[in-house]
Order: C-alpha cells, then sequence, then structure tokens
C-alpha cells in the first residue's frame, strides 16, 4: 500500500498524575522519534496526544485529597503538557478528554452505534453506597486483603501484595466513600458485543498481522482472541465522565475505555478541518504508539468500534514497548517510586536531550528494561560525551587551527582508501538509520548514528591531522612538495570530517532535536538542512563557508548529582498532589521558638560552629561496630578522617562520592580505637531513617557553609 498520510497517536495519559520517564520510554519517545523522522522525510503526518480526564483513578485521586475531579485533572493536564514539551516531545495537537468538542464526538459515536441496534442492553447487580446513593466501581470498595491482610486493598487489587481481586473477596468491605457496608443493586449498563467481532479480529490480527506486528503485541492480541471474546459494558454508573447520550441514562456515563480513544479522533479535529481525510481515508496510516498495558484497547476493543461504526482506517501498527523499572525496582506511584518528569528537568536543566539519548538507547522495546542513574552518568559520559560530542568538538577545534575556520578544498586525486571508506558508511547508515525507524526498532538506529560517530573518531585518529600539521611546521617553506602534500591531507581529512558532522545532524535530530539545532549552529546552516534527504551526502558543507567557534554539545555527570538522584529515590522524594503551594509563606506569629527544643544561643555562640562541604573519598566498616562507618573526607585544603553513626542506613559503597556537611571544629575523640576528626550532619526522619544534609548541587570540597 502506498500512503498518502500518517496519522500517528501516543496514549492519552491519565491527568491523575504526573508524567514519570517509564511514559516517555515507553511510548512518547519512540512516537516523536517517529514522527520527527517522518517530517523530515517530507510526509504528510499529523501528532495526535492530549489528557485523558475520565476514569476512575481520577475519581479517587480527588476524593483522597479532598478536591474536585475538575481541579485533579486541570493541575495534572497543565504539567503533562508542559512536561512534554520541555521533551520536545512535539505533538501537533496536546488536547483534553473534557473538551466539549470531545464530549460531543464521543456521544455521536455511541449515539450511531445505539441507533443501529448494536448494543445489548444487561441488567446486573452492582455494589452500591446507600448513604452517598451511588453505584460504587470494583476500586471504590474496600477492605482486608484476604492474601496479605492488608487492611486498605481495593476492589479490583491489593497494591500491596499486587493479587488482583474481585470486591466479594475483600474481608470487611466497605465503601470508599462514606465508610458504609456497600449492598448489591441492580443496573443496566450497554454491553459492545465482542463476541460478533471475533472471527473478523481473528483474521485481521492472528492471520493478517503475523510476521508484520511487533511479537509482545502480536501474542498478547492472539491470546485474547484465542481465549474468545465478550461482550463488554461500555456504560458505568459516575457523575463524572461522558454522559450516555440517552434519555434514560441519568448517572451513567461512557466507560472511560470507549470515550478515551475516540478522543484521539476528537484532537485531530480540533487541530485540522481536513481531519477525516486522516481518518476516513484509505491512504492513511494510521499508527498507535502505547505502553504494553494498553494492547488489548488498542487492538481489539478500539478497532472493533472503529469497524462497528464503519468508514474509518483501522492501525497499520501498535508498537507498543514493555515496562521501564527504576534501579532494580518497577515503578510504583503510591511508594513514589518513580523519576517524575518535571523532576528532572528541575534538576537537569535543559537535559532533555540527554534524558532521550538514555532512554532510547535503553528503551524497553522487546522486554522490561531497568533505568539505572549510573547508567545514565555512564551513557552520558562515555557515549554522549566521549563519542559523540568528542568527534563533533574535535572536528570543528581541528578545522578553526588547521583550516582557517573554513571548510577546506576537497582534492579528488588524493582520496585515499579511509576517505572513502567514511563517505561509503555515511551512505549505508542513513539506510540502516531509515530501515531501522521504520520497523519500530529505535535503538538500532540510535545505534547505528553513534556507530558512525565511533568511525569519525577512529578516522581523525588514524588519520593524524595534528601530525601533518607538525610536518607541514616542520618544513618552513610552505611551497615545498612535502608541505603541500601535508597540507592536501589535512584538507581532506578535516573536508570529510565536517561531512560526517552535517550528516550526524541529520541523523540525529529525530532523536536529539536540541544537539541537531546546536550543531546546525556552529556549522552556520539553517535548520532545513535537516531535511533527510540531505543526509548520506559526503559535501553538505559548501568549499570555503566558513563555520562558528564550537560549543559544548553535551555536559558531564558528576558522581554528586547521580548519589543525590538515588538519595532522592530511597528517601521517598516529594509525592506530587493536587494541591498547589501555598501562595506566600506565613508570617511567624510570634517570637517563641516553637520547633526548638533547646535552650536559644547567642549568634556569638553559633558562630563558634565551624562548618563546611565535605565529600566522601572512601567508607568502611569497622570490625564489632555494627552502627560505625569509617569515612575518609575530602575537605579541599585537607583529608580528615571521621567516624559516623551511619553504617545501619548506607552501605560503604553507596556514599562514596557524596556531599556532605562537616563540623570541623569539633573537638577530635577516639572512636573503636580510631580517632574522629569531626561530624557529618545527618537529618533524621520520624521514621528513625538517617539522611545526608548535602548542598543541593555540587560545590567544591571545603566550601564553607553559613
Ligand atoms: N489513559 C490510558 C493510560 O494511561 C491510556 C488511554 S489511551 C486512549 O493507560 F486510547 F484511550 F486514549
Ligand atoms: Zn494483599
Amino acid at each position: 500500500m502506498n500512503y498518502q498520510r500518517l496519522l500517528v497517536t501516543a496514549a492519552l495519559p491519565y491527568a491523575n498524575g504526573p508524567v514519570h520517564i517509564g511514559h516517555l520510554a515507553g511510548c512518547y519517545l519512540p512516537a516523536d522519534i517517529y514522527v520527527r523522522y517522518q517530517r523530515a522525510q517530507g510526509r504528510d503526518v499529523k501528532f495526535i496526544c492530549g489528557s485523558d480526564e475520565h476514569g476512575v483513578p481520577i475519581t479517587i485521586r480527588a476524593m483522597k485529597e479532598g478536591v474536585s475531579p475538575q481541579q485533579v485533572v486541570d493541575k495534572f493536564h497543565a504539567l503533562i503538557r508542559d512536561s512534554f514539551a520541555d521533551m520536545g516531545i512535539s505533538f501537533d495537537i496536546y488536547s483534553r478528554t473534557s473538551a466539549t468538542l470531545h464530549h460531543e464526538t464521543a456521544q455521536a459515536f455511541f449515539k450511531k452505534l445505539y441507533d443501529e441496534g448494536l448494543f445489548e442492553e444487561h441488567e446486573s447487580e452492582q455494589y452500591f453506597d446507600p448513604e452517598k446513593q451511588v453505584f460504587l466501581a470494583d476500586r471504590y470498595i474496600i477492605g482486608t486483603c484476604p492474601v496479605c491482610q492488608n487492611p486498605n486493598a481495593y476492589g479490583d487489587q491489593c497494591e500491596r501484595c499486587g493479587s488482583s481481586l474481585s470486591p466479594e473477596q475483600l474481608i470487611n468491605p466497605r465503601s470508599a466513600l462514606s465508610e458504609s457496608v456497600p449492598e448489591k443493586r441492580k443496573t443496566k449498563h450497554w454491553y459492545f458485543p465482542l463476541n460478533r467481532y471475533e472471527d473478523w479480529l481473528r483474521e485481521w490480527i492472528v492471520e493478517g498481522k503475523k510476521g508484520e506486528w511487533k511479537s509482545n503485541v502480536y501474542g498478547q492480541c492472539k491470546s485474547w482472541i484465542d481465549a474468545g471474546l465478550q461482550p463488554r459494558a461500555m456504560t458505568r454508573d459516575s457523575s463524572w465522565g461522558v454522559p450516555v447520550p440517552l434519555e434514560c441514562a441519568e448517572g451513567k456515563v461512557l466507560y472511560v475505555w470507549f470515550d478515551a480513544p475516540i478522543g484521539y479522533i476528537s484532537a485531530t479535529k480540533e487541530l485540522t478541518p481536513m481531519w477525516s481525510d486522516y481518518w476516513q481515508r484509505e491512504d492513511t496510516k494510521l499508527v498507535h504508539f502505547i505502553g504494553k498495558d494498553n494492547i488489548v484497547f488498542h487492538c481489539i476493543i478500539f478497532p472493533a468500534m472503529l469497524k462497528a461504526h464503519g468508514g474509518f482506517v483501522l492501525p497499520d501498527a501498535v508498537p507498543a514497548n514493555e515496562f521501564l523499572n527504576i534501579e532494580g525496582e518497577k515503578v510504583s506511584t503510591s511508594r513514589n517510586w518513580a523519576v517524575w518528569v518535571h523532576e528532572y528537568l528541575n534538576d537537569f536543566p535543559g537535559g532533555a536531550d540527554m534524558l532521550r539519548y538514555v532512554l532510547c538507547a535503553n528503551a524497553p522495546e522487546t522486554k522490561d528494561n531497568d533505568f539505572t542513574w549510573k547508567d545514565f552518568q555512564t551513557r552520558i559520559n562515555s557515549e554522549l560525551n566521549s563519542n559523540l560530542g568528542n568527534f563533533v568538538n574535535r572536528a570543528m577545534v581541528m578545522m578553526h587551527k588547521l583550516c582557517k575556520g573554513k571548510v577546506p578544498p576537497m582534492h579528488v586525486n588524493h582520496i585515499d582508501e579511509k576517505d572513502a571508506e567514511l563517505a561509503a558508511a555515511i551512505s549505508v547508515a542513513k539506510k540502516e538509520i531509515e530501515s531501522s525507524i521504520e520497523a519500530y526498532r529505535f535503538r538500532d538506529a540510535l545505534a547505528e548514528i553513534m556507530l558512525l560517530s565511533t568511525k569519525g573518531n577512529k578516522y581523525l585518529q588514524e588519520k593524524e591531522p595534528w601530525q601533518l600539521a607538525k610536518r607541514l611546521n616542520a618544513t618552513g617553506t610552505p611551497a615545498s612538495a612535502e608541505a603541500v602534500e601535508a597540507q592536501v591531507q589535512i584538507d581532506n581529512c578535516i573536508y570529510f570530517c565536517l561531512q560526517l558532522c552535517a550528516n550526524l545532524a541529520i541523523f540525529i535530530a529525530p532523536f536529539l532535536p536540541d544537539t541537531a539545532t546546536k550543531m546546525c549552529h556552529m556549522m552556520k546552516v539553517v535548520d532545513r538542512m535537516l531535511q533527510w534527504e540531505n543526509g548520506g551526502r559526503p559535501d553538505l558543507l559548501k568549499v570555503g563557508y566558513s563555520l562558528r567557534e564550537p560549543e559544548i554539545l553535551f555536559r558531564k555527570i558528576e558522581d554528586a548529582e547521580v548519589l543525590a538522584q538515588v538519595e532522592k529515590l530511597r528517601s521517598g522524594g516529594t509525592k506530587p498532589t493536587t494541591q498547589l503551594p501555598a501562595s506566600k509563606p506565613q508570617e511567624p506569629v510570634n517570637t517563641q521558638l516553637v520547633s526548638a527544643s533547646k535552650a536559644p544561643i547567642s549568634f556569638d555562640e553559633f558562630a563558634k560552629i565551624e562548618l563546611k562541604t565535605g565529600t566522601i573519598l572512601t567508607a568502611e566498616k569497622i570490625e564489632k561496630a555494627d552502627k560505625l562507618l569509617k569515612l575518609q573526607i575530602d575537605l579541599g585544603t585537607e583529608q580528615r578522617t571521621i567516624v559516623s553513626g551511619i553504617a545501619q542506613h548506607y552501605q560503604p559503597d553507596e556514599i562514596v562520592g557524596r556531599q556532605v556537611s562537616v563540623v570541623v571544629n569539633l573537638a577530635p575523640r577516639k572512636m573503636k580505637g580510631i580517632e574522629s576528626a569531626g561530624m557529618i550532619l545527618m537529618a533524621e526522619d520520624e521514621d528513625g531513617k538517617l539522611v545526608f544534609v548535602s548542598p543541593v548541587q555540587a560545590v567544591r570540597a571545603g566550601a564553607e557553609i553559613r
């Protein structure tokens, strides 16, 4: 099939919390890379996303925090939208499902199916809260978990032991809304007859997509279809959501998984009056980027809905990724075991490309993967910096030193095997990158680009233009045959290095857009050079063209930053909530020192304590002292041994490199036979956990604390 246009969607995130880096790695980053690449190819593409603002998790959060569902979604919609924008995720539209246009679109969709008599009406027994007079979704029923005795398990799942449950299994069930004991009541709902689409789905997916769709996606679909499909309720009893557009449906809303995917259509409508070209013309290629927990909804339920409605295109591919764990553990929002995108950007300002690099290089494309801060540091320092950053920098510096800041001439008759190899590698890489991206293998594509950069470094290392320059200087006479030969070799080497820089900018642009922009700036070319069709050629920068001074493309990640991030995770960080911070800090009402328990001291007395920032150089256990660690501390001008009572809170390995606050004028004292010269400051949490009191940004060892 020859496609005329592409419609790319990324799963609408629930607006009940911020997005974390697992969301990015699983769905939004691959989608963005794909779209940026397609745009660079000059293809007609629309990239659609928005917030999913309905559903039980949002009402639960509102209830827990004592705010309205609207307040919850308003807060998180804005936060999520901004996080995506700051990460360079280049949606053509980021809409939301509380939009009127969406409500109308979803209702019209439902109504059409209803009018055609598609839905089956069924009455069933559901839990009902007699006090609040509402039906309760399984999530709203709380009780004791029969497996682990957690007293606050939900009617669908126990978050402590992970068991999936039904409300009937809970011991002493109670309503999450009122604490009253729920009753069963009859209620009527509209069911979509998925069973009637089973044969069609089998033919379309099980037979039609074999070997074409990713195996994780295909496998899940096949086992669903093989298990047999059942009618599924498309309405719920709730006051939050898209109201069911029927007279007899007071207090009922559309099931969130009915309305949310229609959100892709409403957002496209909002974006362009030509929306139906993208949704209703057969020569559109529709691609849904999602995480693996969304597979059945995008491959089975939504396509069946589209098929039932008629007139819509179906997805050509659903490249779902697996999950990204953090430091070896599953992401858990309740434990705050997550790296929130907005917090990352706060801690690493301008660090979007660094994170994009790491998340793509380590993307969970075929299996769950692990993100660790140590790996983040290694990839930034020894891949981005030492490979790509280093090559671009060396090429630019060398061009300024040896070629007067201009693209040198290329001497065709002097092209040697190495030059030809490099030129060939550029054009081969282009093809490889293309086919990997078209097949949704973004890790492979990125690895191919880095390999090309490695080849550039190797080429430069073998050609050693700096040695040629020495030879040239040594001859003294610029016109000598030897000098001419050296200059010719320098020219060709720098020429090819610069052409490789230009190509690297084109290839890396979908992955690291800010980096590509910086490279264009250095090469004094406009962004238009980044069009894909320019890639693969070794003659992009014209001879004699003068280039700017090189800028550093990436920065190094320090040990202290990595340790601080791991510490933040382990200490539980600050949980994101709907409550905005109080706008003004409260003035103290009186001068009594309410939070101090010791007698007041004068300023002079305080000034007697000398505090400095130190860096832990080594840490080791002390025999027969299970609470103590022996630390070697760098104070800039000296090193000291300090014995600290933190052995039950930290492993020696995990604290090396950390910056700490040290009382440096405390009289030395012996502990377990070791002289301790000073004290490390620790904060004690309510459960007795000790946490380092450290500067929030790295400072030099020995910096005074005042
Ligand atoms: N909100 C869902 C989630 O975060 C995804 C919805 S995708 C859509 O898992 F297709 F329904 F929009
Ligand atoms: Zn449990």
